[in-house]
């Protein structure tokens, strides 16, 4: 019997739009018993709001997400909003007994992400983080590779996410659209941002960080006002952040993410070279998984370029044929189906609020290095 699933989605920008399309489709794909319901739409503007409900199938709107959370009709709060907003969210959804998925980062900070970890473990809520490139189906191989030991001991793990949009100096900060820039709103730069996927992916791959020295840099120091023009403040927010790190099982780490890498407009990707094995991915050529073997015969050694496309890989026999492809909103599609099944079948889909923890203590200990030069221990959480 199908049980539904009442869902309550908040924000209706990039990921408002990502996360509805997934809800739209992930029953016609993958035989769950949970049905996802589109119950209601929140965003504080009603014309902006209640036109993304119409467009995207939501049956009613609100402006204020405390109605949301208190509606008896709706069993799941989707956090679709900005960072400084998911603490406030989450407590108030977790007292009300509510499933909860938010966006990454999960908070503005690490204090602020176990004390949302405890909120939902206390009230014994489902819980879900979307880092959603876990579910790339060629990075899900490569877990699948990993865990087969087929790498061997593990030397080095690098990673870089790049983007360009930010390289104008009129550029302006803050607002509707432009809140990534302010610090107040989005807790840091490109570290919660960007470099925090490339963690989440290295820790679920590679397992803990243990350490980490870390540079960030503001390259642009002062911007104009979003909503203001005419008037001018410091940017407080990091533009670039590199790290390198160890991880506990004795590899070393290097990761790079900027918002000024020209030509770069969502370059993700990462290389772990093993004793016995390398693997490669980089999301500009995302049907791809690259993978080394020493063990073949040397004659016929060579990098391979796997089409990750066939009904053996993750996730694909869910879609079309083998060697066609799927896109960047499939990415939500498969990390909610994982949800949704995780709920029918009692064992978590991940990550959840906790297993998200690492990532925002490494993040925070990226930050804490940049500040006083020096190496710093990563929190264990
Ligand atoms: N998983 C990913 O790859 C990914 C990609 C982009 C963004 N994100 C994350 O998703 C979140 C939202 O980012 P976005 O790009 O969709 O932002 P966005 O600016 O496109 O949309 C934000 C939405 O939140 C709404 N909002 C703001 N304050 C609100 C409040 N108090 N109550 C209700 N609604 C409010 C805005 O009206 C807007 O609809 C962020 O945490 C971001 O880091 C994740």
């Amino acid at each position: 019997m199908a049980k539904t699933l009442n869902v309550a989605m908040i924000g209706y920008g990039f990921m408002g739009r990502a996360h509805s399309n997934a809800y739209r489709q992930v029953s016609q794909f993958f035989d769950l018993k949970y049905l996802p319901v589109l119950k209601v739409a929140c965003a504080r503007d009603p014309e902006k709001i209640q036109k993304f409900a119409e467009n995207w199938g939501w049956e009613s709107t609100e402006t204020d997400w405390r109605k949301v959370v208190e509606r008896k009709d709706v069993d799941a709060i989707d956090i679709g909003s900005p960072n400084n907003t998911h603490r406030e969210i989450a407590l108030a959804a977790a007292a009300a007994g509510k499933t909860i998925l938010c966006e990454k980062p999960l908070a503005m900070n690490l204090a602020e992400a176990s004390e949302m970890t405890e909120a939902v473990e206390r009230a014994g809520v489902a819980n879900f983080v979307w880092f959603n490139y876990r579910r790339v189906p060629a990075i899900t191989l490569a877990k699948q590779i990993v865990d087969e030991g087929r790498l061997g001991r593990v030397f080095h793990y690098r990673a870089y996410y790049l983007q360009d949009w930010t390289i104008s100096p009129d550029l302006p900060q803050g607002g509707q659209t432009l809140w990534r820039l302010d610090k107040d709103v989005a807790g840091s730069g490109v570290t919660g941002d960007l470099i925090s996927h490339a963690v989440d992916t290295a820790i679920w791959l590679n397992g803990p960080v243990t350490k980490v020295v870390g540079d960030v840099e503001t390259f642009i120091k002062e911007r104009p006002l979003q909503d203001a023009p005419d008037e001018k403040k410091a940017v407080e927010i990091d533009d670039a952040c590199q790290f390198l790190c160890r991880f506990a099982n004795g590899s070393l780490g290097l990761f790079e993410s900027t918002r000024y890498a020209r030509g770069r407009k969502n370059k993700n990707g990462f290389e772990i070279n093993g004793e016995h094995a390398s693997i490669a991915f980089d999301l500009e050529d995302p049907h791809r998984l690259l993978f080394f073997d020493h063990n073949d015969p040397s004659h016929l050694q060579g990098w391979r370029s796997i089409h990750v496309t066939g009904f053996e890989h993750p996730y694909m026999k869910n879609w079309w044929v083998p060697g066609t492809t799927i896109g960047y909103e499939h990415t939500f599609i498969n990390s909610l189906a994982d949800f949704l099944k995780g709920l029918e079948t009692g064992t978590p889909a991940g990550p959840t609020f906790r297993d998200a923890l690492p990532t925002q203590a490494v993040c925070d200990a990226v930050l804490d290095s940049a500040e006083v030069g020096q190496w710093q221990m990563v929190v264990p959480v």
